[in-house]
């Protein structure tokens, strides 16, 4: 059988800051974009998935998590990857196999502060290191409030390298109705930057 083609690849992390529902919406988008997902999750990010979504994420190794989300969400064949934390020999991991976009979504603290400093002590930092050296499209979603001078000296350093911070930080000109609403006008803004067309909300004057 012939195995479905895509239009282009994303490596979506999900790190453990609140607003989970932001990254699994657009990895719903993303696979509906007819996009391939290579999927990166931390401890944390899904200890933040099971407090504050429906899912629950089951036990058990990566090819469990990696069908059980690719059912959830509908993908095609070979159309969503999960790569394990120490898996250094996944095409994130190098600037040969990386694609040309990744987005940490959301974006914690602690990822946010490796990410600046360069750390690579797990597979996302990696990957992000990875898109920092190779001049490539890096999108961090951070969720925190207040700021602290050490997150805003990261956001600072990272958008001098070259990063984009899109803040988990919707607008309200839509008048939103439902949280899904709200969500929605964060992960409109991440399609657009990835050059991912969206139906989601309206640019503006259309
Ligand atoms: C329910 C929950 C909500 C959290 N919210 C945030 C948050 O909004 N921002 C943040 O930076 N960390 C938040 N944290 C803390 C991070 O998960 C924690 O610092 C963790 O070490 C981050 O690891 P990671 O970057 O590897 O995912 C939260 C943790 C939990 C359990």
């Amino acid at each position: 059988m012939q195995q479905p083609t895509f239009d282009k690849t994303v490596t979506l992390a999900m790190t453990g800051a609140s607003g989970a529902q932001y990254g699994l919406r657009l990895l719903q988008c993303l696979l509906a974009a007819n996009v391939r997902v290579w999927l990166l999750l931390s401890d944390a990010a899904q200890v933040v998935i099971n407090t504050e979504t429906d899912l629950q994420l089951p036990e058990g190794d990566d090819d469990i998590l990696q069908g059980f989300l690719a059912d959830r969400f509908a993908a095609k064949e070979g159309q969503l990857t999960l790569f394990g934390k120490r898996d250094w020999f996944s095409p994130v991991a190098s600037g040969t196999g990386a694609p040309a976009s990744m987005v940490v979504c959301p974006a914690s603290g602690g990822t946010l502060s490796a990410v600046a400093c360069g750390a690579s002590n797990n597979l996302i930092e990696r990957a992000a290191d990875v898109a920092l050296k190779e001049r490539r499209q890096l999108i961090l979603v951070p969720r925190e409030a207040p700021y602290s001078e050490i997150h805003l000296e990261n956001m600072l350093k990272l958008t001098r390298m070259g990063a984009m911070i899109l803040p988990a930080s919707p607008g309200f000109y839509q008048k939103p109705s439902t949280v899904e609403d709200i969500v929605d006008f964060v992960v409109a803004r991440l399609l657009d930057q990835l050059g991912v067309e969206q139906k989601l909300l309206p640019h503006w004057g259309e």
